[in-house]
């Protein structure tokens, strides 16, 4: 709900409100961002929390001479440079002049109910509560447009900004967020996702005391460094309770996050394109657009703010055919044999994954002229009729005959320098022309902020999806920029170059992915190096790290599950040892741990055992029956003690899954429960626990004791390191 009382503005959302006002000056006055509240008919209600703007305090700077009252100490919606509010900034700008004041104040706003498409980006979509507030720059006309999406069901307010050049001459556009929110109040705990290539999304918690703390990346992509999703808590919150709230961008390229924290008790965040590095240049009447700011608040813990953002991004980020379907099965060639891979190779392998129940074989890197290994032939996307002979179309006509689909990997951003592309099109490539280029994987990548770059792409890989029947495509991209230089950009715009080449992938990827509406789409950037909601707008679903360690796992999916649905991440069961770790885990721990995601293989199943393929038989069959589940069910995290838990419930609770881990073996743990979540306390659920026999019963229980009490688990299923054990929860039907 989107009220406009007099000067106050008043966003709801189910269990949120937002709120603020018009200042006599003209700035927006943010007057609240949490809790949902009445705000009263009239707006009264609201009269206590509005700030005393008399009288500028000590060496601060006062706005002007009739109000005296100083910006630095007002919570606002949007802060420019130069008037008086020395936090971090939501918009800089470069004015003809050289100065880099801005003075913006309210001008009008728009209550709709359909925003329009952005542009340039993707956004989330399906919104029907919209306001538009624009402002107007007192000295040079500039237009600041602050908008507003509310998704009541989701608990998820967005926002994004629009700049236009008011003033008659061209201006240097030096930042411009996408979000800013003042919060008033101490003892609040910043979240964020560190990590580095197959060890992504490390929870980090970080009491946030005076100072700035910075969550960005410069890379180009958003980067397994630092994932653009961030969290804010108050005082002891946990999974269950207290007050919090997540950020997240939707933008696939370098973003920057900032707390910036005052020691009188001012918090301000802010949220967009990481300012390093970045300038846009705009002639009078162009407009700049920042990328859609997502914001969710809960007083229910971390599980709930991680539901509303999962429905969110279930809802309003995934589109296509795939967004909402249970995703296939799939083999993915890679681990099984990396590079040396050819037809017969191959189809000996779809044979064990077909009879083990496979929906989906994969063909992962290898597969194109010149291509072995990874110094080479990046860009030139015609099979290789040495390994396929025919080309892919016969071999894909066999997978088919086994009775799955085909699927095919590809890198679209990239040129390797050894290729005929790079040979025909060296200034393609992003590189400082005449100067030492520093490389990443031992590959370039293609400048996508060149148009011609872009429209080779598209007719590429539209020729490469349609040599044969493909229904999958993973999308890769393993390396960051360096050298950022674009040939297409003249000298004094280089500063746009990154920006451009995010904007050219979003161009090339969304006009394949529609131009392909079958075809499911998996992200890749050596695993989860372009994670984010940016990228899911193309993407149904990305490949979550490559590292494929159960363990590890562990971390980095539930790091994911803080911000992202199960359905947004994938997960495949490997061998063991490990190829990344060396680690050895059991099946049976492999399997339960990549359940809670897209779900596949991607191991010899040539060289398992006997005992491994019945297995995995089993396996199949059973996340078959409970897919739907575990790729879209609601899920909730807890821990006991040297125990992770995870459960995922229906929407009507009369279903749920729930494993069990224990990384460190030992002792039996006679105390050991299963305490699963999401039930309805009145139902009676029949429990069963699954084991490498197949679904075991347990017996009966409420589920208000469940919750509260927990299920015993049988002292020898979580005996051993990396041991673990999957419970499933049935409602029994009523009298
Ligand atoms: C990246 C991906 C892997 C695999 C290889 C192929 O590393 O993350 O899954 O596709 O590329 O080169």
């Amino acid at each position: 709900m989107i009220k406009r009382i007099g000067d106050l503005f008043a966003l709801s959302t189910d269990s949120a409100s937002c709120c603020f006002k018009i200042l006599p000056t003209g700035q927006l006055e943010h007057l609240f961002y949490g809790k949902r509240i009445n705000f009263g008919d009239d707006g009264r209600l609201l009269d206590l929390f509005a700030q005393d703007c008399k009288g500028a305090a000590g060496g601060s700077i006062a706005y002007d001479d009739a109000s005296k009252f100083s910006l630095d100490g007002m919570s606002l919606e949007s802060s420019g440079r130069g008037k008086g509010d020395a936090r971090e900034p939501f918009v800089e700008v470069e004015n003809a002049d050289g100065s880099m004041t801005t003075d913006f104040v309210f001008e009008s706003a728009d209550v709709d109910s359909c925003p329009a498409e952005m542009r340039t980006l993707p956004s989330s979509r399906g919104c029907r509560e919209h306001l538009c507030v624009t402002l107007k720059d007192k000295n040079f006309s500039h237009i600041l447009r602050l908008h507003w999406n509310v998704y009541p069901e989701c608990d998820v307010i967005t926002r994004r900004a629009e700049f236009t050049n008011g003033s008659g001459a061209s201006v240097r556009l030096r930042r411009l967020m996408s979000a800013q929110i003042d919060f008033e109040g101490d003892g609040f705990v910043a979240g964020d996702f560190s990590g580095s290539w197959a060890h992504e999304m490390n929870l980090n918690f970080t009491p946030l005391a005076s100072g700035r703390h910075v969550v960005e990346s410069s890379c180009g992509v958003s980067s397994s460094s630092a994932n653009p999703f961030v969290m804010l808590g108050r005082g002891g919150v946990s999974q269950d309770s207290g007050e919090c709230w997540g950020f997240n961008l939707v933008y696939s390229g370098n973003h920057y996050e900032c707390f910036d924290v005052e020691s009188g008790g001012r918090l301000r965040f802010v949220n967009g394109i990481n300012p390093k590095e970045f300038s846009f240049s705009l002639a009078p009447g162009e407009t700049f657009e920042s990328p859609e700011s997502v914001a969710s608040y809960s007083d229910n813990g971390w599980n709930r703010l991680s539901r509303n953002l999962h429905r969110f991004a279930r809802l309003h980020i995934a589109r296509g055919e795939w967004s909402d379907r249970e995703r296939p099965i799939l083999l993915n060639s890679w681990e099984a044999a990396y590079f040396d891979i050819d037809q017969m190779k191959l189809l000996s392998l779809a044979e064990k994954a077909a009879a083990a129940g496979v929906e989906l074989f994969v063909v992962d890197d290898g597969w194109f002229k010149g291509r072995t290994d990874d110094t080479r032939a990046l860009g030139d996307w015609d099979a290789d009729e040495g390994k396929f002979p025919g080309g892919l179309a016969p071999f894909v006509e066999k997978i088919k005959s086994l009775g799955m689909k085909a699927g095919l990997w590809v890198e679209p951003e990239m040129v390797s320098a050894e290729s005929e592309l790079f040979k025909a099109h060296g200034d393609w490539a992003l590189d400082i022309p005449g100067k030492g280029h520093s490389e990443g994987r031992r590959q370039r990548m293609l400048d996508l902020a060149n148009p011609s770059v872009q429209d080779f792409i598209i007719e590429k890989m539209s020729e490469v999806f349609s040599q044969a029947d493909i229904s999958y495509v993973k999308w890769d991209m393993n390396r960051a920029m360096s050298d950022v230089y674009s040939r297409s950009l003249s000298r004094d715009r280089q500063g746009e170059a990154a920006h451009r080449h995010t904007m050219g992938f979003y161009r090339v990827a969304k006009a394949l992915v529609e131009k392909f509406p079958h075809i499911l789409f998996e992200g890749c950037a050596s695993g989860g190096n372009r994670f984010d909601l940016g990228a899911l707008c193309v993407f149904p679903q990305i490949w979550a790290s490559d590292c494929t360690d159960a363990l590890r796992r562990v971390s980095i999916q539930e790091g994911y599950s803080y911000g992202y649905p199960q359905s947004a991440f994938s997960a495949h069961v490997s061998a063991s040892p490990n190829h990344q770790t060396g680690r050895a885990s059991p099946l049976e721990t492999r399997f339960n741990v990549a359940c809670f995601a897209s779900f596949g293989y991607e191991m010899d199943l040539r060289a398992a055992g006997k005992g491994d393929l019945e297995k995995i038989k089993r396996q199949i069959s059973f996340y078959k029956k409970w897919r739907g589940l575990f790729q879209f069910g609601q899920l909730r995290r807890s821990r006991c003690g040297d125990l992770v838990e995870w459960t995922v419930a229906s929407e009507d609770s009369r279903r749920a899954a729930a494993i069990v881990f224990r990384a460190r073996g030992g002792d039996d743990l006679p105390l050991a429960r299963l305490f699963p979540r999401g039930l309805d306390p009145s139902l009676v659920y029949s429990v069963g626990v699954v084991d490498s026999g197949g679904e075991r019963a347990l017996g009966k229980a409420g589920g208000d004791a469940l919750m509260a009490i927990g299920a015993r688990i049988e002292p020898g299923l979580l005996r051993g390191d990396l041991s673990s054990a999957m419970f499933l929860l049935e409602a029994e039907d009523g009298e």
